[in-house]
């Protein structure tokens, strides 16, 4: 693999942008005019007879962002990413992506955004090159200009070594890496990736994630991926949108999100020092005396440190100063405190699990082709 993936992307003809917070979703019609807004849907719904697939969808992706699409095998995240582009015709509700209509423009909407389908397909005797090469002419990319960028793609997703060998010697991971390098090859606006790292290895996941993250920050991309991966989610997403029976029951950065599903998932590990069971205990019990804490459980394993869940209004940081303090003058070893955040697991297990923000079983809902959500 060559050392391509970590070098820098040179600027191309959009400047990058972080935007603090998304626009109020509600706002405006679809055509209202935001300036940095590449994906914007309202109200999308896409039924497959009784089954509701997609179920009014809201939702905003900007430049400068990568929004990942988060959700069970059936939710609805591919059936979102047909529509986006043109590939399927929504029941009800509109789209715009990089401003066109989807249903309207599918052939401009293809040749500015990126796509890279759940499973690739490529022609298996031709090389990865030729491959790449006959995208470029699909999408009128001049040949000389082709050539430069096909030899800059192919670095960037780590196949440079392989590409002129046929894509039916490729494994899946290769492919994969393939359908990123065909998705950049127009040099998107818009990045619309489903799945796209389940076949790459884990190294190999770690360079493509961090090109995402300098297509958008150094380009100024929207990115828009779905993926069922929570960590690679939370490590590379700036916005994620929770997807449950065709119903987006959150969006939001992480810390949003914590907010709001993630109460009583912030905890401290606290490791005590102790000698025996008795004076694991008195650990314990000091522990849970704390004003602010909620409750005390145990590692998993003997002399893991304690797990102390604190109150959903309490501020991790304040609550470590409190209970170094109290471990201070209770005369207890202290071997670690770290403060914990909720991950991502966590949030998700709250959100699909709460009642009355969405209808219906998730569990039920990918087999269910006799109800969707009411
Ligand atoms: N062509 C179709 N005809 C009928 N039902 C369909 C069709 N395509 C998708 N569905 C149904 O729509 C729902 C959403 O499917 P979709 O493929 O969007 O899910 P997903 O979130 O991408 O799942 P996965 O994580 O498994 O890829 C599922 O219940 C699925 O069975
Ligand atoms: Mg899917």
């Amino acid at each position: 693999m060559s050392a391509g993936p970590r070098e820098r992307i040179a600027p191309k003809r959009r400047p990058g942008r972080r935007l603090a917070a998304a626009a109020d979703p509600g706002a405006g019609g679809i055509d209202a005019p935001t300036d940095s807004i590449r994906i914007r849907t309202r109200a999308l719904t896409k039924r497959y007879d009784d089954l509701v697939a997609v179920d009014r969808l809201d939702l905003e992706v900007h430049a400068g962002e990568i929004f990942g699409l988060l959700g069970q095998n059936g939710a609805g995240k591919t059936t979102t990413i047909l529509m986006l582009l043109g590939l399927t015709e929504p029941t009800a509700g509109e789209a715009r992506v990089v401003g066109l209509d989807p249903t309207r423009g599918p052939l401009e909407v293809k040749r500015r955004v990126g796509y890279m389908p759940d499973s690739v397909g490529f022609y298996g005797t031709m090389t990865g090159r030729q491959n790449l090469r006959y995208t470029a002419r699909l999408n009128r990319i001049e040949r000389t200009v082709a050539e430069d960028t096909i030899d800059e793609v192919l670095d960037q997703v780590g196949l440079t070594s392989r590409a002129d060998d046929r894509v039916d010697t490729y494994s899946r991971g290769m492919l994969q890496r393939l359908g990123i390098a065909d998705a950049l090859v127009k040099d998107p606006e818009v990045l619309i990736l489903d799945e796209p790292t389940t076949a790459i290895d884990p190294l190999g996941v770690v360079e493509i994630l961090d090109l995402l993250r300098r297509l958008v920050d150094e380009r100024g991309i929207a990115i828009l991926l779905s993926s069922h991966l929570l960590n690679q989610v939370q490590s590379v997403c700036d916005r994620i949108g929770i997807f449950a029976a065709g119903r987006l029951i959150g969006q939001g950065s992480m810390a949003q999100l914590a907010a709001r599903f993630g109460e009583g998932a912030g905890h401290l590990e606290v490791g005590i020092e102790t000698t025996g069971t008795d004076e694991a205990e008195r650990a314990r019990a000091v522990l849970s005396e704390v004003a602010g804490v909620a409750r005390v459980t145990a590692g998993s394993r003997a002399g893991d440190p304690w797990n102390v869940i604190i109150d959903a209004d309490a501020d991790p940081a304040a609550m470590r100063a409190v209970i170094l303090g109290v471990v201070a003058e209770q005369d207890l070893a202290l071997a670690s405190i770290r403060a914990v955040q909720p991950s991502l697991e966590d949030i998700y297990r709250k959100a699909v699990a709460r009642p009355g923000d969405h209808a219906g079983a998730v569990a039920g809902h990918g087999s269910a082709s006799e109800g969707g959500p009411s």
